[in-house]
């Protein structure tokens, strides 16, 4: 049987790299190649999901998602970020990914320029080719910062630019002054942000900055995925100014209708609990981190100390990457990331400290 043809927007992005080389990876490799905490999702939030289920909540709720967890956001964003919203401003989604996709889609118009950072997470440059809009990907300063002349040199004349701080793959926290230059030159030159800021809670010694802090004109995009260990269940938000979370509220209604009931229960009772279990897995990553960071410094690699996340960006050769992955030890190249991060591979520490003694163990065999 014949099929008719593909759409181009289909065409136009590429699978991500990243499941590619985890689901290639020979028998009996381990893996720093996920962007997934390796934890559980804590009990009180399973039971909160539970509960939900035998009090039978099983029906759609508001297309925004339900008016208590936006409000549970709203004071979050108010105690932990310093912002001021109110429920009518935040569209629960699923996941900061359906976030990032509903915001470019509901503000990015054909041949519209959206800066993103290169290298930066895959969804950025696929959700605005998806929009019909042109990504200009801003290479990244040799230290892996933001280069915050080449994105003032950019601004004017696009519609938006993309912030993640602390970044993916990087690890790299923007201090506060860079964020709020670089949202202030945004909001001069009429650019909107969209501040991704899902691995906020991910810092070590560094401090976080929301970058809606310096200007009105900013989509905020965060999740319960990575802060509560919740990535299966699919619970972000975005929350922003009202004319543009109705539009967005337009287009996650015609691809979601609402997000998943049940999860936006266990995401009610995760930012409303006790905060005790996100302190408990940012230690046990900083821990990680300094092993990751020790042992290949011991190999004699060298790369900036990242202060966030749970990746490290290391600058390596084609031939090592490959005798790691030959020696059973799934990371990812850089340039998954965008043609900036060519030369460099992302190590993933949401893995367990023996899971990342194994791999020091092959890497030091491999090099
Ligand atoms: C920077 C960044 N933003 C967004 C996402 C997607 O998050 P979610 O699972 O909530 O869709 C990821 C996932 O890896 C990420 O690294």
């Amino acid at each position: 049987m014949g099929f008719g043809s593909i759409a181009r927007r289909a065409e136009q992005v590429s699978e991500s790299q990243i499941r590619k080389f985890f689901q290639e990876a020979k028998p009996g490799s381990v893996s720093l190649s996920l962007g997934q905490p390796d934890f559980v999702t804590p009990l009180h939030i399973r039971e909160a999901a539970i509960a939900a289920i035998r009090e039978g909540k099983t029906g759609y709720t508001f297309n925004t998602g339900l008016l208590e967890l936006r409000e549970a956001i709203c004071a979050r964003l108010a105690t932990d970020n310093d912002l001021s919203y109110n429920p009518s401003q935040v569209v629960v989604t699923a996941g900061a990914g359906e976030a990032i996709f509903v915001a470019m889609q509901a503000l990015v118009n054909a041949g519209d320029r959206v800066l993103v950072p290169d290298p930066g997470f895959v969804s950025y440059r696929e959700c605005v080719t998806l929009a019909g809009g042109i990504p200009d990907m801003v290479p990244l300063q040799s230290d892996l910062h933001l280069d915050i002349d080449a994105v003032q040199e950019r601004l004017s004349g696009a519609r938006m630019m993309v912030l993640n701080s602390p970044a993916n793959p990087t690890g790299v926290v923007e201090p506060k002054e860079s964020i709020r230059a670089i949202v202030e030159y945004a909001a001069d030159a009429g650019v909107c942000v969209l501040s991704d800021e899902v691995y906020e809670h991910f810092v070590y010694g560094a401090e976080t900055v929301s970058a809606a802090r310096f200007s009105e004109d900013v989509i905020t995009v965060n999740a319960t995925s990575k802060t509560y260990a919740m990535t299966g269940w699919r619970a972000g938000y975005l929350a922003g100014p009202e004319s543009y979370v109705r539009q967005c509220t337009k287009i996650h209604q015609y691809c979601q209708t609402c997000a998943c009931s049940i999860s936006q229960y266990a995401a009610l009772a995760a930012y409303t609990g006790d905060q005790s279990c996100v302190a408990e897995m940012r230690d046990e990553y900083a821990a990680r981190r300094d092993m990751l960071c020790q042992g290949l410094q011991d190999l004699g690699f060298s790369f900036p100390i990242p202060e966030g996340a749970f990746y490290l960006f290391v600058p390596m050769d084609a031939d090592t990457f490959s005798s790691i992955i030959d020696h059973g030890v799934v990371i990812v190249p850089g340039d998954a990331f965008g043609s900036g991060g060519g030369g460099y591979a992302r190590f993933s520490y949401a893995a367990s400290r023996d899971i990342i003694q194994t791999a020091l163990n092959r890497i030091k065999d491999a090099v």
